[in-house]
């Protein structure tokens, strides 16, 4: 197995002797949209981050974060999560043997992100208010000492994360045109940024999408108010000659269902806001659209967006009917 710090240790921050602490995280696939190149009449293509060990992007940050933590002796890390971040962030700490203090904005986080951190045994506190009070009581706890912040904050993360923009670069021979991702806090964004601009293969125009109503949106993962990276990430943004652009939800269900319905590519409702953002832009050239997170982690999202299922007897009769 290639790890993602074998791959690019280089343009990392960690040292030749570090443990390396992997869940063989990166190295994910660059699909061809079929369909959505025709439908956009552009070439699109799909960067899966869902194909990661914990079914997220976060992956990438989480074993440069967590791998560095151990050098430095921390014992535990801490981080406030929509839920992917908690998910990763459980399960490097777990396999670092170190504790993780995860706190959650109470009732917003999805089943599957809240079952992967419970099962790797991490210490979950639910804060009663948003993610950004969350944000804020864990950087305090970090900064009372003992306890590395593992939120994008800690800037490993988005030198892990950076790595995806090299993969890109790699497979496809050159930068894109375009790159469409969602847009939360922002830390993604700016890695992306970084990642491309330290390859030295030009900046794609980058769209990045965000909820129109932020606090509310349907997909969880980005229900972000007051992003912690906005000034970066949106100066790396107006850089590349790109937008972000503000989606209402109905332009994210219909970019979700898009890709589990015609490309087959099954993502949690806020990975498909770069895609959304992308539809509802247009673009010309090569597009990549980044899929952030796998969408087990939301099976309530389904239920509330998708074709029920159908109750039949087990006779033919029946069956038929039921396809009817
Ligand atoms: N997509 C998914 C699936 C996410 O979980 C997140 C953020 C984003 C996109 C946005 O990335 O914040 O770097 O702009 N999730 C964080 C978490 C907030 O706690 O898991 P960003």
């Amino acid at each position: 197995m290639t790890t993602l710090v074998d791959r690019y240790r280089d343009r990392l921050p960690l040292a030749a002797g570090d443990r390396v602490v992997s869940l063989g995280e990166g190295s994910t696939p660059l699909l061809h949209a079929d369909f959505l190149s025709r439908e956009l009449g552009i070439d699109v293509w799909l960067k899966l981050e869902s194909a990661n060990p914990t079914g997220s992007f976060k992956d990438r940050g989480m074993t440069v974060a967590v791998s560095r933590a151990l050098a430095e002796g921390a014992r535990a890390v801490v981080c406030a999560s929509t839920g992917n971040t908690a998910a990763s962030a459980a399960a490097y700490a777990a396999r670092a043997g170190m504790t993780a203090a995860i706190l959650l904005p109470q009732g917003a986080v999805a089943l599957g992100k809240l079952a992967q951190a419970r099962a790797a045994g991490a210490r979950l506190l639910e804060v009663r208010g948003s993610f950004d009070q969350a944000l804020r009581g864990a950087q305090a706890l970090a900064a009372s000492g003992g306890l590395t912040l593992v939120n994008s904050l800690n800037p490993d993360r988005i030198e892990g994360q950076k790595t995806a923009a090299f993969e890109i670069v790699e497979e496809l021979g050159r930068a894109p045109d375009v790159l469409a991702l969602p847009y939360g806090g922002g830390g993604n964004t700016r890695a992306y940024a970084r990642g491309f601009a330290e390859w030295d293969a030009g900046m794609p125009r980058v769209l990045a999408g965000a909820a129109a109503r932020r606090g509310e949106t349907l997909a969880s993962a980005i229900r972000i108010v007051d992003p912690a990276h906005r000034a970066e990430a949106e100066a790396a943004v107006r850089d590349s000659g790109g937008t972000v652009v503000a989606l209402t939800d109905d332009e994210i269900v219909a970019a979700w269902r898009s890709l589990a319905e015609r490309e087959g590519v099954f993502c949690e409702p806020a990975s498909a806001a770069g895609l959304a953002a992308l539809q509802k832009l247009g673009a010309s050239g090569t597009a990549v659209v980044v899929v952030t997170g796998h969408g087990l982690k939301d099976p309530d999202a389904v239920s509330r967006t998708a074709a029920p299922v159908v109750e039949v007897d087990a006779d033919p009769d029946s069956i038929a009917a039921g396809l009817a």
